[in-house]
């Protein structure tokens, strides 16, 4: 918040001094260290270099045209002319202030020129499949960039685009017809898909005529034969409810599922448009978008190494037997999102292994609609593996995928483990309840925590431990901010008038700064496309606000030092709680 104030001082020196000049790479960011105070800019040498001028004699005339004594410390100069901005205590008092009286919390809502409408393409589950572990990290993640985006006030569009087409309904169609069972239907619908579609795939292997039989299904169900539609609107809607419990549990909501099958009247269209325009051409009976040869070999999507050669490596837009494939689909997809939308950003959240997918289709849609493609940038927001303890692919003891539900199931039960041992005093119901926000918890973070594009080892032990980068540190912390509050018979948020306020202990200064740099965290969160960074914000405010609350007492302190410990413990227990929010995850009241 405070750094906003501070760029736009700096932009007004600089333009006192250079009338006209574009001030948007003129930028105050948070100080590398906090040795050198709490902000920081180098935007003047880059200003320097570009006009010949001398550094440290440039950062010298614009500090003397700012005016910023009532927030900081005299500006110091460092080195070739470095700016070091170091705040008042008088200036974070009152930001915290306004902040109580709930002007703020610490971040500024974007201004409606610069409002964004962001489409996030994420989960996209497969019909008739289980949701299993490689699922959780596209949801959880588009889930939280929806929320930080949604918050800082730009306009999100969230498509769930599930898998709903395809080959595989032949043999799921041909198993239906010849080896459902009802009962088991019933029973575990998504189960009984899959134990059909495995035993067809299985016989197909054997019998080249059950290949032929589901292929056959296939044909109908394209034609639009009644019977096979039927069947096929029936596995999707059992797998949706399936997707629905998951997305409930998980407190996630689509505004959009419209699945691969909603584009299938524009694919003919989009080959022909592609061919006619020279970008897709037939090879072997089949139609590929083939490089047009304007990329450096290295950056094109459409050509790839051989022995030291570059060979045509081209994706397929309609297979020979007339079928379309997964990236025509997505160019129909794109080509829908922007004429529906028209959004200046659309995120697709998926596994790193569809890199080359989605550098093929954005560079095939750039070539096909280079108009609509310049106005929206495109963004493959892409996550590496989870593992299991032994460093390969996570798989359960029996070497199966690991299904979501199970898996949620078992977060909650090793979290109420740990509830019933640390709080017998509760009511059960209570225990349940504080488990499944903490287990459900510790999940969501630990995916969350690592570099989206790092692969990351699954663990139970660490993702519940109640010290460390964890959850439960956080919403613990949490839980103890608003205790203090409760006890000290205030209802949060109903500071009516600005209370006087003095930071002095160092820790006490130390979290008020901590608690300003929330929106930054945010705003990195939204640019990056990197909830890990709100992670390891939220885990640094819980540990200031630990080492404040293990020195400093609340309660019993004198005036002026009990409110403003009061109002930083409020104000800390609302911004873990955003925040948190942020990421997916519950704050229980008490731990
Ligand atoms: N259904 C796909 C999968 O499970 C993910 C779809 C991602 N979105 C897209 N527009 N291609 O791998």
């Amino acid at each position: 918040m405070l750094h906003l104030v501070l760029e736009s001082r700096l932009q007004a020196a600089v333009a006192s001094l250079f009338p006209g000049l574009s001030l948007d790479s003129i930028r105050v960011r948070p100080a590398s260290d906090s040795k050198f105070g709490d902000y920081q800019s180098n935007a003047l040498m880059a200003l320097a270099r570009e006009r010949k001028m001398n550094p440290r004699q440039l950062a010298t005339d614009v500090v003397a045209k700012m005016e910023v004594a009532d927030l900081c410390e005299p500006v110091e100069i460092a080195g070739p002319g470095f700016l070091n901005f170091r705040l008042r205590p008088g200036a974070l008092e009152s930001v915290l202030r306004t902040a109580l009286l709930g002007e703020h919390l610490f971040f500024a809502p974007t201004s409606v020129e610069k409002r964004r409408t962001v489409v996030i393409d994420y989960s996209s589950p497969n019909v008739a499949k289980p949701m299993h572990v490689g699922h959780i990290r596209s949801t959880i993640l588009g889930e939280s960039l929806t929320r930080v985006l949604r918050l800082l006030g730009h306009q999100v569009v969230t498509d769930n685009h599930i898998g709903d087409w395809g080959t595989q309904f032949g043999m799921l169609l041909f198993g239906w017809k010849t080896m459902l069972d009802a009962a088991a239907l019933e029973a575990d619908p998504i189960g009984e898909l899959e134990r059909i579609y495995k035993a067809v795939n299985a016989a197909c292997k054997e019998q080249p005529e059950t290949l032929e039989k589901a292929r056959a299904e296939l044909v109908k169900l394209q034609a639009g034969d009644a019977e096979n539609l039927g069947i096929w609107k029936e596995m999707i809607r059992l797998s949706q409810v399936q997707f629905d419990t998951i997305y409930g549990r998980l407190g996630v909501k689509f505004d959009h599922t419209l699945g691969e099958s909603f584009y299938n009247p524009w694919l003919p269209d989009v080959v022909s448009q592609l061919t006619g325009s020279g970008i897709a051409r037939e090879s072997e009976g089949a139609v590929a978008v083939f490089s047009d040869g304007t990329l450096p070999p290295k950056e094109d999507p459409f050509l790839i190494s051989r022995d030291g050669e570059w060979v045509a490596n081209p994706a397929l837009i309609r297979k020979s037997d007339g079928a379309f494939n997964y990236a025509t689909t997505d160019l129909a997809t794109l080509d829908y999102r922007i004429r529906t939308w028209a959004p200046s950003e659309i995120i697709y959240v998926t596994d790193g292994r569809q890199q080359l997918h989605f550098r093929q289709v954005f560079n095939a849609f750039h070539r096909w609609q280079s108009k609509a493609a310049a106005s929206v940038r495109l963004t493959h927001a892409w996550f590496g593996s989870i593992l299991g303890e032994d460093g390969k692919p996570f798989k359960t003891r029996s070497g199966d995928t690991v299904k979501l539900a199970d898996l949620l199931d078992e977060a909650e039960e090793r979290a109420l483990r740990v509830v019933v041992d640390k709080r017998p005093d509760l009511d059960s119901a209570t225990q349940r309840e504080i488990a499944r926000k903490i287990g459900l918890g510790a999940v969501k973070y630990q995916d969350l925590l690592p570099n989206r594009q790092s692969d990351y080892v699954f663990s139970w032990d660490k993702m519940l431990a109640l010290t460390g980068n964890t959850a439960v540190y956080v919403q613990y912390q949490c839980t103890r901010a608003g205790k203090v509050i409760r006890d000290a018979g205030i209802t949060p948020g109903t500071w009516s008038s600005g209370p006087a306020l003095c930071l002095e202990a160092p820790v006490e200064l130390a979290l008020a700064r901590h608690l300003l740099n929330f929106g930054l965290s945010l705003e990195a969160v939204a640019d990056e496309c990197r909830p890990n960074l709100l992670c390891n914000y939220l885990y640094e405010l819980a540990s200031a606000y630990s080492r404040f609350y293990d020195s400093c007492p609340v309660l019993k302190a004198e005036e002026p030092s009990r409110t403003t410990r009061l109002a930083l413990c409020e104000l800390t227990a609302r911004v873990l709680r955003q925040g948190l929010d942020c990421l997916g995850i519950e704050a229980p009241e008490t731990m």
